[in-house]
């Protein structure tokens, strides 16, 4: 039985087949990712590949400087190809992300890349999104009045707490996440906007109508569906 890691490692390097020399890339957050952005950094270093990243956390900047991949910004280039992960994918390629409390920087670049390609698991796949409890970044001091609108959307909020740290996890925007558990999303278009209408809500972890390709990591290798 193959381990869950070599499946999001076979995703992240067959993604990392994709990339054009010249290309600037969004570089997305996660185990997953980290594979991808692993294999660009080797592709720089055996065949010479020119290319530059733009990091989607923290996390992912520091992997692009360990990869010898140069960074850039969204002033300075638009993105070719945006590679990242997801913690749920539907039949229409509908996303729920946000697991490494990343999504809002994620969907920024990935919503503006040229190519937008998803890389994981065959664990992720899903018929109907929702079992993840979908994240929401808020602003701290909204997270009452913020709590109380999903309790009124159907939804159950929690606090995401930090592990090594005490008290609420902090976003490398400053913010906090709630996790927020419903039965199962029937209308994952709408319910991507009208979360967005929340005031103190800065960006919740739904992705839809976006992604061009996914690549999923299985038993026996990874492959495009
Ligand atoms: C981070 C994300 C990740 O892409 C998502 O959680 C998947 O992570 P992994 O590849 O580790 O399973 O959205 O905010």
């Amino acid at each position: 039985m193959i381990i869950m890691s070599q499946m999001k490692k076979d995703a992240g390097y067959l993604a990392a087949g994709e990339v054009k020399d010249g290309q600037i890339l969004g570089l997305g957050t996660g185990s997953t990712t980290h594979y991808f952005i692993e294999a660009v950094g080797k592709r720089v270093a055996s065949e010479g590949i020119e290319v530059m990243g733009i990091p989607t956390s923290y996390q992912s900047f520091l992997l692009a400087k360990a990869a010898n991949i140069p960074v850039t910004t969204l002033d300075e280039h638009e993105i070719d190809l945006a590679v990242d992960g997801a913690d749920e994918i539907d039949p229409k390629f509908n996303l729920i992300k946000g697991g490494g409390a990343a999504h809002t920087l994620e969907k920024i670049v990935d919503y503006s890349a040229k190519e937008f390609i998803v890389i994981a698991d065959s664990s992720k796949l899903v018929d109907t999104l929702g079992a993840f409890p979908l994240p929401v970044e808020i602003i701290p001091e909204s997270v009452t009045p913020v709590m109380k609108a999903l309790k009124d959307m159907g939804g159950v909020p929690e606090i995401r707490m930090g592990q090594l740290k005490d008290g609420p996890v902090i976003t490398d925007n400053g913010n906090f996440i709630l996790d927020v558990a419903f039965s199962a999303i029937e209308n994952p278009i709408h319910m991507e906007k009208d979360l967005n209408a929340i005031p103190g809500v800065v960006e919740n972890g739904l992705f839809t109508e976006m992604v061009d390709k996914v690549i999923i990591g299985f038993e026996d290798g990874a492959r495009f569906i």
